[in-house]
């Protein structure tokens, strides 16, 4: 069975949404779960968050950043094309608990956190988001981060001071959590980002759950290549997660493991970027 894409959306130059027609997982969906795409026969198994899903139409959405090959590959599918592969929906659902919420997405991961926070939004909650990138040009999503909150209510951070307040996003959050504003943090994107939101959750006792991001394959707990160490367990992202009590979180560990093959990502790409790879479409 393929999966047809319905609708295409091109956020920027490197985001893209996708609406694709699969009326069983859109049945089932829930809020911070994903599904898994393989693009064609000899692509691979890559991971998606649900961005959107409607069960009496039949489609659901997942918005993506190209960083590589395949995203690279998927950017270059239309509407009408098939995706070989998607399977889902994938992992556990975000539990939104009653009360404030400050959502923290960095770099690829505010693909992730907009979702998320819309979802939490939907539920009735009071909602803070901080959105943190290197830069002005790598901040995706603004636009749709404001279609559901308020100026007060989105904050956003550059590195280099290009767009927004000047510094990481812990800046922000240590203020709300200063303020009294939030009862739950939410944080997603790269590694440093999520272990110091949780150092900086933990010094105010504020309990923060992160959505890890390790390397996934099978996405159903077979292979283990997702596995990660939370409270000196093993626990596999794909079925015990993808969120865990960011303060419990083994981060050196994470972090050597996303970076395990990067050599041959970079390989892939290039061989890719050339026609030489046996996935091109
Ligand atoms: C549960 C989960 C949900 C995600 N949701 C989104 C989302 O909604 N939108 C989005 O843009 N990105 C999301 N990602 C990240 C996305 O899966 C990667 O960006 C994508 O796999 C990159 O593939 P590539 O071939 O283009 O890049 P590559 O060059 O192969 O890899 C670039 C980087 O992406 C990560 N990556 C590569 N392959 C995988 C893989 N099989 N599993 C997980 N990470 C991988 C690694 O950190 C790697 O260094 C999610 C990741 C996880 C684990
Ligand atoms: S991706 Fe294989 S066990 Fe999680």
């Amino acid at each position: 069975m393929s999966y047809r894409i319905l609708e295409k959306q091109q956020y920027s130059e490197k985001v893209f949404k996708f609406r694709i027609d699969a009326p069983k997982m859109a049945a089932h969906a829930k809020a911070g779960q994903f599904l898994m795409v393989r693009a064609n026969e000899c692509g691979e198994r890559v991971p998606f968050t649900f961005a959107n899903w409607n069960a009496d139409e039949g489609w659901v959405e997942f918005i993506f950043m190209v960083v590589g090959k395949t995203t690279q590959m998927l950017s270059s599918y239309e509407v009408g094309d098939e995706i070989l592969d998607v399977t889902g929906p994938l992992g556990q659902p975000t539990e939104i608990d009653e009360g404030r919420w400050c959502v923290i997405g960095g770099g690829v991961g505010l693909a992730i956190a907009n979702p998320v926070a819309r979802q939490m939004v939907e539920a009735g909650r009071e909602v803070h988001v901080i959105m943190g990138a290197r830069t002005k040009d790598l901040l995706l999503l603004e636009d749709q981060f404001r279609s559901f909150l308020d100026d007060d209510h989105l904050h956003i951070t550059t590195d280099d001071g290009s767009y927004g307040e000047q510094g990481v996003v812990t800046a922000p959050l240590e203020r709300l959590l200063q303020e009294k504003a939030v009862d739950h943090v939410f944080c997603v994107g790269p590694v440093p980002m999520m272990k110091f939101s949780a150092l900086t959750a933990e010094k105010y006792n504020t309990p923060i759950i992160a959505s890890l991001n390790p390397i996934m394959v099978d996405g159903t707990g077979m292979c283990g290549c997702c596995r990660v160490e939370v409270g000196g367990e093993t626990k596999f992202a794909c079925v015990d997660g993808p969120d865990f009590d960011a303060t419990q979180v083994n981060w050196a560990d994470l972090q050597m493991r996303q970076a395990a093959y990067r050599t041959e990502e970079g390989e892939s790409l290039k061989a890719f970027e050339e026609g030489s790879c046996s996935c091109q479409k």
